[in-house]
C-alpha cells in the first residue's frame, strides 16, 4: 500500500496508480481512474522529466493565430491560452494590419544580469574594489562563459551598488545570453564569481542569483493603419481612431486602467511564451516592473493619429529563448518554433512584441466600439453546448441554437440539448 511519503519517489505511472487506488487517505472524489483520461504516453514521460511528482499534464488549447505580416514576412503565431477570443482577436488585428504593411519590429541585444549580494565588513567604497578588479573577475569567469562567448554572447560589463539601508553590496554582472533565457548560465556565473568577490571585498556572500529585471533585453513593435479602414459599430474610422488614442492615453494616466490594458497585451505574449515553452513568469515579472519604471504603473503601448493614419507602438522587456529549459525540449514547443520559421532569441522576442501590439489594438478597438462582451457570447455558447453534452460537430450546431434562443444557464442548455438531439435524430 502506498503512502504520500513514498509517492514522491515513485515513477509517474506508479504515482498515477497510487492516486487511483493506492493511497488510503484519499477520498472517493480524489481517486481518479487515469485510464479514462486518454493521456499520451510520450507526454507522460516528458512530464516526468520536466517536473517532480508529476502525475500527468494539463492540456491548454493551442491556436495558430494570423496571418500576421511582421517585418515583411507572413507568419502564423502559435498561442497556448485558456481564454476565449484571444486568438480570434489577435488574428483579426493581424489580418487587418497585414493589408497595410503589417507590423515592424526591433530588438536590443539579449543582455541579462547576474546578481551577487554581499554583507559583513563592507562600506560604500567596497564598490570601487569590485570595479578595480573588473579584469580579474572577467578572467575568473572565462571557463563558465566559454561556450556562450563562442556563440557571440558572454561577458558585457560589471557594476556595483551600495544598498545603504541594509548595508549590502550588490554586484551586477551583465551577460549576453544570445538564444537562451539565461537563467542557468546567470546563476552559474553568480555562484562562480562569489568566492572571488568575497576575497576582493572582505564581505560574505548572502545570495547569488539572476535578476529577472531584463530591461536591457527589450523588443519594440510599430504599426500604422489608414483610419478609413478602421470603423466599427456605428463609428467611422476617424472617430474609432480618436477613441483608441484616447483609451490608450487614459491607460497611461490611470494605473487602474493600465493594469487591464497591459494584461490585454500579455494575453498575446504569455500565450506565445507558453506555446514555445518559455518562462511566462519571468516575462510577466519583467514586463510589469517595466510598466512602473517611472514611479507609477502605466500603459506600455501608445497610439496617435497623423495625417489620417493611426500609429501604434509598444516597447517592453522580452526575455524569450529558443533553446534551454522546456524550450525546444517539449515536443509542442519544438513544433511551435518550427511554425515560426525557427527564429533566434531576439527574433522570437520581436514576434512577441508584434503579437502584443496586435492583441492590444484588437482589444482597444472592441472596447471603444461594440464592447468586448459581444465577442465573448459566442464562446460562452460553445462552452455551454459542450457542458450540456454536445461533442464534435454538434458543438457548433448546438451553440447556434443557444445563441438564437438566448439560452443562458447550464440547466436550460442541458434540457434543450435533450430535445434538440431527439429532433436531430428524427430529421436524420
Ligand atoms: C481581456 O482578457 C483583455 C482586455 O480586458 C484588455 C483591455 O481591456 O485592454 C479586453
Amino acid at each position: 500500500m502506498t503512502s504520500w511519503k513514498s509517492f514522491r519517489k515513485e515513477p509517474i505511472r506508479g504515482r498515477r496508480k497510487s492516486i487511483s487506488s493506492g493511497i488510503p487517505s484519499l477520498t472517493s472524489e480524489q481517486r481518479t481512474d487515469f485510464s479514462f483520461t486518454g493521456f499520451d504516453e510520450n507526454l507522460l514521460d516528458v512530464s516526468e522529466v520536466m517536473i517532480e511528482q508529476a502525475v500527468g499534464y494539463f492540456g491548454v488549447p493551442l491556436g495558430l493565430a494570423g496571418p500576421f505580416t511582421i517585418d515583411g514576412r507572413e507568419i502564423r503565431i502559435p498561442m497556448a491560452t485558456e481564454e476565449p477570443s484571444v486568438v480570434a482577436a489577435a488574428s483579426f488585428a493581424g489580418r487587418l494590419l497585414s493589408k497595410h504593411g503589417g507590423i515592424n519590429t526591433q530588438s536590443t541585444e539579449p543582455v541579462m544580469v547576474a546578481q551577487v549580494f554581499l554583507e559583513g565588513k563592507l562600506n560604500p567604497s567596497s564598490t570601487e574594489k569590485v570595479l578595480n578588479a573588473r579584469n580579474s573577475i572577467k578572467e575568473h569567469l572565462q571557463r563558465t562563459l566559454e561556450s556562450m562567448e563562442s556563440r557571440g554572447g558572454g561577458w558585457r560589463d560589471i557594476s556595483a551598488r551600495w544598498i545603504a539601508p541594509s548595508r549590502t553590496l550588490s554586484v551586477n554582472i551583465q551577460i549576453d545570453v544570445r538564444d537562451s533565457m539565461g537563467a542557468n548560465l546567470l546563476n552559474s556565473v553568480a555562484e562562480k564569481v562569489s568566492p572571488i568577490l568575497e576575497r576582493i571585498t572582505g564581505g560574505k556572500v548572502l545570495m547569488a542569483i539572476l535578476s529577472n529585471k531584463s530591461w536591457d533585453r527589450t523588443a519594440s513593435a510599430r504599426l500604422s493603419i489608414p483610419i478609413d479602414e478602421f470603423g466599427g459599430a456605428g463609428f467611422n474610422g476617424k472617430e474609432t481612431a480618436r477613441r483608441i488614442v484616447r483609451a490608450a492615453r487614459i491607460a497611461r494616466e490611470d494605473p487602474d486602467r493600465a493594469i487591464t490594458h497591459n494584461k490585454g497585451i500579455m494575453n498575446g505574449i504569455s500565450a506565445l511564451a507558453l506555446a514555445t515553452g518559455n518562462d511566462t513568469r519571468a516575462i510577466e515579472a519583467s514586463v510589469h516592473a517595466y510598466a512602473a519604471r517611472y514611479g507609477h504603473y502605466h500603459a506600455l503601448s501608445q497610439y496617435w493619429v497623423e495625417e489620417n493614419t493611426l500609429h501604434g507602438s509598444l516597447e517592453l522587456p522580452l526575455p524569450f529563448a529558443v533553446t534551454g529549459g522546456a524550450v525546444g525540449f517539449h515536443p509542442s514547443s519544438r513544433w511551435c518554433l518550427d511554425q515560426l520559421g525557427n527564429p533566434d532569441g531576439p527574433g522570437l522576442s520581436r514576434i512577441a512584441a508584434a503579437l502584443g501590439l496586435a492583441q492590444n489594438l484588437a482589444a482597444l478597438r472592441a472596447l471603444v466600439c461594440e464592447g468586448i462582451q459581444k465577442g465573448h457570447m459566442n464562446f460562452h455558447a460553445r462552452r455551454l453546448a459542450y457542458k450540456a453534452g454536445a461533442r464534435g460537430d454538434c458543438i457548433s450546431a448546438f451553440a447556434t441554437v443557444i445563441c438564437s434562443e438566448n439560452i443562458r444557464s447550464y440547466e436550460e442548455a442541458s434540457q434543450r440539448f435533450t430535445s434538440w438531439t431527439e429532433q436531430v435524430d428524427v430529421e436524420t
